[in-house]
């Protein structure tokens, strides 16, 4: 079959969710990912942050496979003997008492709101019904019909309502506009993400985090991240919130916490927030399940033994300085933390950022478009110094035809 052949069949049983990039993988190793044709391309996009390990990781492959052998699902029903060990891992990793563990984003995100209301019920002393949640201008948090009432993006909730009510929405990177919502009692929770990955790679002011957590703490409402893509070492740190000190009251995560091998996402917190969920009341088949257990571990041994949070470090920042050099008409602004990068552009000559990727391809590197004139630049966080000179090389010349 030629690559035609595989995107018109999957165009054709397929229902539309994403735009996709007109190559079709085959193989994925490492920083790199093959088409059917053995062209071989930098894989900038790594599943949206989740191959942050890069693909088919060795160790994390290994865990998969060996536990495949052996256990794949006891749905929470009875115990297994790995699950215990991989929530304990997890939890003195990221400094929680307990790990509610869950498959998709989305979930989690689902997960983390739930416990903020029923923490505000049970604990804060809010009125039945009457609990809010306050969420961000341009946020992203998934697509399930709670988690798209609470976007302002018409792209992501347009003609999908009536919408699950609760949210108040705010100016993102604006303290003035959290401390102004949080004088209403009822507010349980403030959900943010640390760099909005999906609305651009939108970096908020230095102090933001510190100063909507220190309010939050002072009113008595939970300060909730979601860090399923700005976590674990993407951003330069094992989490974004580290560079100012935050540790969150419910942490979200997701995506790399498999290295991209199967869904596995988690919602961790302390007692007080996590015990309001009695056995019974919260639940998913598929939920901390063997195989995930085990490949959860080997994902975060691997960004720990490996050093991948200093190395996104250092990539970024060799990154951003060599794109801020190229001078070219159709790019406006670089910007992002460790390997969680974006290029802004403008249009010129009639070419636009959809263009550019193309190019990209061409030239042996994949990476995708947001909100039409962002490209989002986000590599396997194993990528060497090597990779990324010669990555970088590809997008200066791919620019270079765009002048
Ligand atoms: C910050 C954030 N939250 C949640 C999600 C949703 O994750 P999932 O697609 O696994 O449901 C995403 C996905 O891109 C995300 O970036």
């Amino acid at each position: 079959m030629k690559p035609e052949d595989y995107m018109t069949r999957e165009g054709k049983y397929g229902a539309h969710n994403y735009h996709p990039l007109p190559v079709v993988l085959q193989k994925g190793e490492g920083v790199f990912v093959w088409d059917v044709e053995g062209k071989r391309y930098f894989d900038f996009l790594s599943g949206y942050s989740a191959l942050s390990q890069g693909h088919c990781h060795p160790k994390i492959i290994r865990a998969l496979k060996e536990q495949s052998d052996k256990l794949t699902l006891v749905s929470r029903a009875f115990y297994s003997d790995v699950l215990g060990e991989y929530m304990e891992f997890v939890c003195n990793y990221f400094g929680y008492d307990k790990l509610l563990p869950m498959n998709t984003g989305a979930e989690a995100v689902e997960t983390a709101l739930k416990l903020a209301r029923r923490w505000g019920y049970r604990v804060k002393g809010v009125a039945s019904e009457c609990a809010k949640i306050v969420v961000c201008s341009e946020n992203f948090h998934g697509r399930t019909i709670t988690i798209v009432s609470m976007s302002t993006d018409p792209s992501s909730y347009l003609d999908f309502g009536p919408y699950t009510p609760g949210f108040i929405k705010i100016q993102y990177n604006d303290v003035e506009a959290l401390k102004e919502a949080l004088d209403d009692p009822d507010i349980v929770g403030f959900l943010v993400e640390p760099i909005q990955g999906e609305a651009g790679v939108v970096v908020p002011d230095e102090g933001y985090l510190r100063a909507c957590y220190d309010l939050c703490h002072a009113r008595n409402v939970l300060f909730i991240a979601d860090e399923i893509q700005t976590g674990i070492g993407r951003t330069g740190k094992l989490l974004a919130c580290d560079y100012e000190n935050v540790h969150p009251d419910i942490l979200i995560l997701g995506k790399a916490l498999s290295g991209g091998v199967t869904p596995v996402s988690a919602v961790l917190s302390n007692d007080e927030i996590m015990l309001t969920i009695a056995p019974g009341e919260h639940g998913s088949t598929y939920g901390g399940n063997p195989l995930a257990a085990s490949v959860g571990v080997a994902a975060l041994e691997v960004v720990r033994d490996e050093h991948l949070s200093e190395k996104a470090y250092a990539m970024g920042e060799l990154f951003r300085s060599e794109i801020k050099k190229i001078n070219n008409p159709m790019i406006k602004n670089v910007r992002g933390k460790g390997l969680l990068n974006a290029v802004v552009t403008e249009p010129h000559g009639g070419k636009v950022a959809w263009d550019i990727c193309l190019a990209l391809k061409e030239n042996g590197l994949i990476a995708k478009p947001t909100h039409d004139h962002i490209i989002r630049f986000t590599p396997p966080l194993v990528i060497t110094k090597e990779q990324m000179t010669e990555a970088v090389d590809i997008i200066r010349e791919t620019f270079a035809l765009f002048t």
